[in-house]
């Protein structure tokens, strides 16, 4: 039976991935889909979301759809530039409005009986982001709902093919909104909700073992989260015909490659770990541009990979741990260019090999829960993310051998600590945090410790919150913490007297200092 899935078309809103997710926690599957690239053929297609824009239905070049194979054959829902879109499109009209309606509104006048409001209250909250709004609507259309300002506030098609809501349901200040959309893809489309890690892993498997029969894979593993799910999945489906790589570029946490390695070998991998530490110390020496580091090391990694790769015989296909907000953020709809960190880009091509992304459809927290259902170890579960770079991008300016044993000590204590402090309700700070790490400063400061004056180095504490690392908060860690990490580093790591905190978000920060 297809793999039944709702068809987001997006036009280039921020939060369409916010709408993915929102299907995804009603066990129901998604695809995010450029608004041009609608996949006719797919079978397993039960309902079309239309997403938001940062453009008006009138703009000379406003994104358009064509509907007319899809209305009819599959429920179809727009919401805000979405609905404007349709409503356009079958003769209403949509104008600029004097003032931007922005903000929190009250759902007034809904269709009780309608599908879509099933079990909705009186005055429900809705987010409201628009600067044009639908002032008529088309024949056989009909308006379901409304707020004080915003007459058309959801509508529908009399023939029952589609419905529009101006507002953003997928947000969170909508509080209804996941019962609206969970109205729409459950009643109207009618999803079986049956998206869980059992059935992604039960079929992944076996379309693994379809796809890649006998041939042998190669993957690069990082000892991060995604590229070791990845690797275990692999491993279910086709045993020891996946061949994984470790490479210690030497830019990894203290005791980080012994341990990873480790993990690998406990849960059966078939791993190959390469030390090619002192080959890129040697490359990134008077070295001093954050971008030159990066692209050295990049280079270094598939020099590596390569000259590893070839020893083995008989491999068709790299594997990575890609995961779906990789491939969102490089469709680029909108022409922005939004970063992407691809640590071994251009491998598959150069090295002539199929490429393989078995969690290309998952977002992290589901990479997660599948780690989890495959029994993988919490703590390899929950580790935070860790630049592909490694501490190269936390050592500011060149990067010294010793300068990253520094860093390696001062940065196991903060960790270490992270783990150690739980917060009142049970976790710890390790876990409150969505990723931590110290910095290098390139200065020295004076400071006296015992009778003696010093003069040496800064480093700065950095933890941030965060759902996605496309944006993110400095963690409001407690001042008693920080003060017991401070001394801690300032007693034990030779060469730092100073110790700050970074108190800046993304954007305008970003999260890795270089
Ligand atoms: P920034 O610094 O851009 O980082 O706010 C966002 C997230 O990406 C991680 N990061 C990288 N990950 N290769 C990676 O695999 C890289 O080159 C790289 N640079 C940054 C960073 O740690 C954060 O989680």
């Amino acid at each position: 039976m297809a793999q039944q899935k709702i068809i987001i078309i997006d036009f280039g809103s921020q939060t369409t991935q916010l709408i993915g997710r929102r299907l995804r926690e009603l066990d129901t599957f998604c695809e995010i889909v450029p608004y041009n690239k609608f996949p006719y053929e797919d079978e397993g297609i039960i309902g079309v979301i239309l997403s938001g824009s940062p453009y008006s239905v009138y703009a000379p070049n406003a994104f358009k759809v064509d509907l007319s194979n899809i209305r009819g054959r599959y429920p179809i829902l727009g919401i805000c530039y979405g609905a404007q879109f349709m409503a356009q499109l079958y003769g209403g009209s949509v104008e600029a409005t004097d003032s931007r309606e922005y903000g929190r509104a009250r759902l007034q006048d809904f269709e009780r009986e309608n599908p879509l409001f099933k079990g909705f209250q009186e005055g429900s909250q809705v987010w409201m982001s628009h600067g044009d709004t639908i002032t008529a609507l088309p024949d056989g259309f009909r308006v379901i709902a409304s707020t004080e300002k915003v007459r058309y506030a959801a509508y529908q098609a009399e023939d029952g093919t589609l419905w529009g809501v101006q507002f953003h349901p997928e947000v969170f200040h909508s509080k209804q909104g996941k019962l609206l959309l969970k109205n729409f893809v459950v009643d109207i489309c009618g999803s079986r909700q049956d998206w869980s890690p059992v059935s992604f892993i039960e079929s992944s498997v076996e379309a693994l073992k379809s796809q890649l029969c006998n041939d042998r894979i190669i993957l690069g593993l990082s000892g991060g989260v995604d590229s070791s799910v990845a690797a275990v999945l692999l491993n279910k489906a086709i045993g020891n015909n996946l061949i994984c790589i470790f490479v210690n570029h030497g830019l990894l946490r203290k005791g980080e490659y012994e341990r990873v390695m480790r993990d690998y070998k406990c849960l059966g991998l078939n791993v190959i770990g390469v030390d090619a530490s002192e080959m890129f110390f040697s490359a990134l020496k008077g070295i001093n541009s954050p971008e030159e580091k990066r692209k050295i090391i990049g280079a270094k990694f598939i020099e590596v990979f390569e000259e590893e790769a070839k020893k083995i015989d008989g491999v068709r296909w790299l594997a990575q741990g890609t995961i779906y907000p990789d491939c969102i953020e490089s469709m680029n709809i909108t022409g922005k260019v939004i970063k992407s960190h691809h640590n071994v880009g251009g491998l598959p091509e150069k090295m002539q090999l199929k490429l393989c992304e078995p969690l290309r459809w998952l977002f992290k927290d589901e990479v997660r829960r599948v780690g989890r259902q495959l029994g993988m170890p919490e703590h390899l579960i929950t580790r935070h993310p860790f630049p592909g770079p490694g501490l190269a991008v936390r050592v500011l300016g060149e990067v010294t051998r010793e300068k990253i044993h520094i860093l390696q000590e001062a940065d196991e204590i903060f960790i270490n600590a992270l783990h150690r402090w739980h917060c009142s309700d049970g976790h710890s700070l390790y876990d409150e945090v969505w990723q931590a790490g110290v910095i290098l400063l390139p200065v020295q400061s004076v400071g006296v410790m015992g009778d003696e004056r010093t003069y040496e180095q800064a480093l700065a504490l950095r933890a941030v919150t965060s759902t996605d690392a496309m944006s993110a908060d400095w963690a409001q860690l407690p001042y008693e913490f920080l003060a017991q990490v401070s001394n801690e580093i300032i007693n034990k790591v030779k060469g730092i007297n100073r110790v700050c905190y970074d108190i800046s978000s993304k954007p305008p920060a970003t999260i890795e200092w270089e």
